[in-house]
């Protein structure tokens, strides 16, 4: 079996990681991908959101399978082209994957199937959003509509902020189009809580859960970012819980996609917040997060091929999902400067210096005379297991402490409190 990866992050590297442990597996091309995926699968030079390229190759090298990683060209509709083209392709079609692409869409999903969030509004124009600040209490959350690589969403802790934010995104454009139009929402407070799932033909099948660290400091301080570490499982993330989570919500996700005609197979992320007042959720992504595909992917033991095969077939059943008792956690090193400006280019020394026990995936990274560089905000994604969280979270940082590269970054916290 021939496998196209679409993408070039450290999630992509842990697709292909997984995927080139199937036995079905023959050969796997990645487009772009990055220096680690280099050593695992042929790079093609084609971007993620190039459709139409995408189309020609996976034609013309007789792709079996394409598995798709970033949520910009599912929104654009690539699973449909593809589909069309009588191509077996793993993601969501465009219809289903406005639940990513606008969080308004997503928003009204949510309240018209009865679904846990937080009480919002939405506006299409700069005066509404103003005068609608007063019907909320600070902090407020100010979200860009549109696709914003996890940069669009704003807490603001005064009105001054809130103003500020609703005119960068409305007048200013510093969101592009995707700001245009906004949620504007209630601050929730609580633990968040990613939950992926396979759905198969709208049956939504819950993976291991995970706790993805957003801010960029230590405490939860600062920006949010795509993610600065993680670790699976999520220790709130009880059996009861997951019980009243799919009561309350999983049910209501699926039997919204039967009411709006949706057909979804693919991976749903449901990012979480548990409350005093119950679980909620913050947002829908419609494929494996990142660094959640890190953490969950190195904890499943099935055959990846044979849970896509299923999901798309519309067959997949929880027994298909084998799960190592492990737990794991990766910490990612960023570039200085990451979410905002930072460099690229510096060279990455010590890679080869980790235990061979630890996977090292690369997001942002490329090879440039000889040399593994930087070449994105997340450079690396250094992943352990261990028995518990606590013994994974040692073997992480005593490994992340043997690489470095001018101004690396990152967080010394992860997994340190787990609740
Ligand atoms: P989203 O892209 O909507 O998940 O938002 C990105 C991050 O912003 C989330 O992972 C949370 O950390 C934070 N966030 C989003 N919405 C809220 C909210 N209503 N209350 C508190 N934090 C939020
Ligand atoms: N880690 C969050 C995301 O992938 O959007």
């Amino acid at each position: 079996m021939k496998v196209l990866v679409i993408g070039s992050g450290a999630r992509e590297h842990a697709l292909v990681w997984k995927l080139g442990q199937s036995k079905e597996v023959t050969k796997i091309y990645c487009a772009p991908g990055n220096a680690g995926i280099k050593k695992l699968a042929e790079c093609v030079n084609i971007k993620a959101e190039d459709i139409d390229k995408l189309l020609s190759f996976a034609i013309k090298e007789s792709i079996d399978l394409t598995v798709v990683g970033p949520e910009a060209p599912l929104t654009m509709g690539i699973v449909d082209r593809f589909s069309q083209e009588g191509l077996k392709v793993f993601g969501p079609n465009k219809a289903a994957s406005k639940l990513e692409g606008s969080k308004i869409y997503s928003k009204d999903f949510m309240k018209k199937y009865n679904i846990p969030t937080a009480r919002y509004e939405s506006f299409a124009d700069r005066e509404s959003a103003l005068k609608g600040l007063k019907d909320f209490q600070y902090p407020v959350v100010i979200k860009a509509d549109g696709l914003a690589a996890g940069k669009g969403v704003l807490i603001c802790s005064n009105h001054s902020e809130a103003e500020e934010a609703v005119n960068d995104m409305m007048s200013d454009k510093k969101f592009g189009e995707a700001g245009l139009s906004i949620v504007m929402e209630e601050f929730l407070d609580g633990i968040e809580a990613s939950l992926l799932c396979f759905v198969s033909k709208n049956k939504i099948i819950p993976m291991e859960s995970a706790r993805d660290y957003k801010k960029i400091y230590e405490g939860d301080k600062g920006a949010n970012t795509g993610g600065m570490g993680c670790f699976s499982p999520n220790t709130i993330f009880t059996d009861e819980l997951l019980d009243h989570i799919t009561l309350n919500i999983l049910n209501n996700i699926e039997n919204g996609f039967i009411k709006e005609k949706i057909e979804y197979s693919g991976v749903l992320f449901i990012g979480l917040m548990i409350t005093k007042e119950g679980s909620k959720v913050l947002e829908f992504n419609v494929r494996f997060g990142d660094p959640e595909a890190e953490v969950v992917l190195v904890r499943l033991e099935s055959d990846l091929t044979e849970i896509i095969d299923k999901t798309i077939e519309g067959t997949l059943e929880k027994s298909d999902l084998q799960w190592t008792s492990k737990k794991s956690l990766c910490i990612i090193a960023a570039s200085g400067g990451y979410p905002f400006k930072y460099e690229k280019g510096k060279i990455i020394n010590g890679l080869d210096k980790a235990d061979k026990d630890i996977i090292i995936f690369h997001g942002g990274t490329k090879e440039d005379n000889g040399h593994i560089c930087t070449n994105g905000g997340r450079v690396i994604a250094v992943t352990a297991l261990g028995e518990s969280i606590e013994e994974a979270r040692k073997e992480a940082y005593k490994n992340i402490e043997k690489i470095n590269f001018e101004n690396m970054y990152y967080r010394s916290d992860i997994g340190k409190i787990q609740i």
